[in-house]
């Protein structure tokens, strides 16, 4: 027999600097989704999560609770487990950078980096953001009140000098760059890869420290052990360390390498498309098939995190709402690829529209029609009694869903798979609307009819149960029971190869509702009720958790006052503004800020005469991170009122002051 096809998908393996939200489920139900649909389609799957547990961050968390790290991560490991398996993820390991197994696989590719020269010693001079574990360059740090912050995340960067091992990334970037443009489908989303290339590799790769003397809490570099291995070189080997590269156990290694595709959030696109290759291409391994960048989950329009104080954890949700509501929620919501609001609002609408109404509607609906006109016993095919016109469609349409879940599937188009899946219970639910089960039922002459009717929504409904599965791991069973399918040959992947195999002569089995509709408003209040007793039993937070807690209780779609002030926009006067070679759109704006000199660039050609702007003073935010186009560096944003026409079409105005007011002049 060959061997069968194999599937690897990993999730990043998250920092323990706190318990795991919904943020990281989300990611991590997203593998697992992918893994059990993959082994449903008979692959041989590996699936391979994890935690970061070095670094001076968690060496930090860790003193803050006046505990050792390792007591520390421990602790998080087996909350973080108890996660998964509330929320019925089936990885096959879970690896842990403090493990054993994996630092002596971190130290012998650390060391063949230094034998073959990739890895050289020098002096680092530099800023180093410890939330982030990033360094920094004097000109990648922003300016916020005076303060040079990481431009990931706003907060203080510290100045690092130290003797450190270097990677000389440099050397491989030309490479890099005609990698990722050969080779279309390794970043996905496709924006993200023009966002690698025009940000990161065109610019320029800069040579990356990769050890650190002021970090005991790590891997330590066995041949200059007052050096600990950089975190990402540390985190990003957990790949294959778990497979048992580089020892005498590395079957899974040869059976497994390289990976499907690793889930990981946009964030860090950057460490797995950058780094990571180049880290294996060193090694002389093959990369990755993909990387998939997915979008985030926001609260209000912030990203959940648990530095921000704004996170929603799984746990109180899957006790009222129970698993593959939540489950169903994370895969259905957002496009994987795009950012999406968390709302419990969104959330019970949703768990109302799709489940109770929309699928447990229909397989109640078909359960108690056939216990009410066939005893429980599902009917026989009747040839004689087809209606081409109503029957047909919905059953080819049914026979062809498979392929269309599939195609979604292999793109990792989550939410797209299930709204095909929705697509065929919006049409059994009209299709029952069409053919009136319960006027056929009073004819007796009309049996037959109603007979296939009912076997055609039967057998629907087992296809949807089987394609459900990966999302939704408990509720298959749950229809199958109800519907009499006890023959585990008709809940495969393989038994949805022909429409029809559902036999006559079962019998049906009412149960409770699958998923009980659910009372909006009452339900918004016990969850606030809980997340306020909730907050009540946390220790009281400090200062800084204080601002952000604030900030989370804010009406949604509000900001408050210290949020809005945080952004600086500023008066500039226009000294010079030319149209931008080779661009419809742009304008290239020389600006005055008193005190310094800028370059702006705005999409606003279509509106303006360049010369008609010098002279103006225009209001810019002037603290956004730097940001590249047509090879440009744009420091900041020229705010403009845009106003839309009846026809459609944009009218935009820029915003100026009235009256002549110093350039860098406060705006607020
Ligand atoms: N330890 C690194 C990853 C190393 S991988 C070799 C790390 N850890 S983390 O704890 O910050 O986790 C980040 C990942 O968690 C994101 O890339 C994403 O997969 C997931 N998410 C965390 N918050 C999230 C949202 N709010 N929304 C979506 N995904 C989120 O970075």
């Amino acid at each position: 027999m060959p061997d069968k096809k194999t599937y690897y998908i990993t999730t990043p393996i998250y920092y323990p600097s706190g318990n795991m939200h919904i943020g990281h489920t989300y990611t991590t139900v997203a593998a697992d989704t992918m893994a059990r649909f993959k082994k449903m389609q008979g692959y041989d799957t590996y699936f391979l999560t994890g935690l970061d547990e070095h670094g001076q961050k968690i060496e930090k968390k860790a003193q803050e609770a006046g505990v050792t790290p390792q007591a520390y991560v421990d602790e998080i490991a087996e909350a973080t487990k108890d996660l998964w398996k509330l929320m019925d993820i089936q990885y096959d390991d879970f690896i842990r950078t403090s493990e054993e197994r994996h630092m002596r696989v971190v130290q012998k590719i650390f060391k063949q980096f230094y034998d073959q020269g990739d890895i050289y010693k020098a002096e680092y001079e530099g800023m180093y953001c410890t939330p982030c574990e990033s360094f920094w360059t004097a000109t990648q740090l922003v300016d916020k009140d005076g303060e040079k912050v990481c431009p990931d995340c706003g907060r203080p960067c510290q100045p690092m000098k130290e003797e450190s091992y270097f990677f000389r990334m440099s050397k491989y970037q030309d490479w890099m760059i005609r990698y990722i443009e050969k080779h279309p489908d390794f970043i996905q989303p496709a924006s993200r890869a023009n966002e690698m290339l025009s940000n990161f590799l065109r610019p320029g790769l800069q040579d990356l420290c990769v050890s650190r003397t002021s970090v005991k809490w790590g891997v330590p570099v066995d041949f200059d052990p007052k050096h600990t291995v950089y975190v990402w070189i540390d985190a990003l080997s957990n790949y294959i360390s778990a497979l048992g590269y580089m020892t005498d156990h590395d079957a899974l290694f040869r059976k497994y390498w390289p990976a499907d595709v690793h889930l990981v959030g946009k964030e860090i696109v950057r460490f797995h498309t950058i780094y990571w290759p180049i880290m294996l291409h060193a090694l002389g391994l093959p990369l990755p098939k993909q990387v998939f960048g997915h979008g985030w989950l926001l609260f209000g329009m912030d990203k959940m995190s648990k530095s921000k104080g704004n996170t929603v954890y799984p746990g109180p949700i899957v006790a009222r709402y129970g698993v593959d509501t939540l489950r169903y929620y994370l895969m259905r919501e957002m496009p994987f690829g795009a950012d999406g609001n968390y709302t419990n609002e969104s959330f019970l609408t949703r768990a109302n529209a799709d489940l109770a109404n929309d699928l447990g509607n229909l397989v109640s609906r078909t359960v108690a029609m056939i216990e009410k006109y066939f005893d429980g016993v599902v009917p026989a095919w009747d040839e004689n009694a087809v209606d081409a016109e109503l029957d047909l469609p919905l059953r080819d349409h049914c026979a062809a869903l498979p392929a269309l879940v599939e195609e979604q599937m292999n793109k990792l188009q989550f939410s797209q798979a299930l709204v095909e899946i929705w697509k065929v219970i919006g049409e059994c639910n009209k299709y029952i609307d069409a053919t009136q089960p319960w006027v056929l039922g009073r004819d007796p002459e009309k049996r037959g009819r109603l007979g296939n009717v009912l076997l055609t929504l039967a057998e629907c409904i087992r296809f949807v149960a089987v394609l459900i599965g990966p999302v939704m791991p408990h509720t298959p069973a749950r229809i199958f029971e109800q519907l009499g399918v006890t023959d585990e040959g008709l809940r495969t992947w393989e038994s949805l190869s022909r429409f029809g195999l559902l036999p006559a002569g079962v019998k049906v089995c009412k149960g409770d509702a699958l998923f009980p509709r659910l009372d909006v408003k009452k339900e918004l209040e016990a969850l606030a009720a809980e997340k306020k007793a909730e907050q009540k039993a946390a220790p009281a937070p400090r200062k800084e958790e204080k601002k952000e807690a604030k900030k989370a209780e804010l009406p949604e779609g509000c900001v408050s006052i210290d949020e809005f002030f945080r952004c600086k926009l500023r008066v500039a006067k226009v000294i010079g503004c030319e149209r931008v070679q080779k661009s419809e759109k742009l304008l290239k704006f020389d600006l005055d800020l008193g005190t310094e000199r800028r370059t702006i660039l705005s999409g606003i050609a279509k509106f303006y005469e360049p010369e008609y702007l010098v002279g103006k003073n225009l209001v810019i935010i002037a603290n956004l991170p730097p940001r590249k186009m047509m090879g440009i560096e744009s420091n900041g944003m020229i705010l403009s009122a845009v106003q839309e026409k009846e026809d459609g079409s944009e009218y935009l105005r820029v915003l100026t002051v009235d009256g002549d007011i110093a350039p860098g002049s406060e705006v607020g």
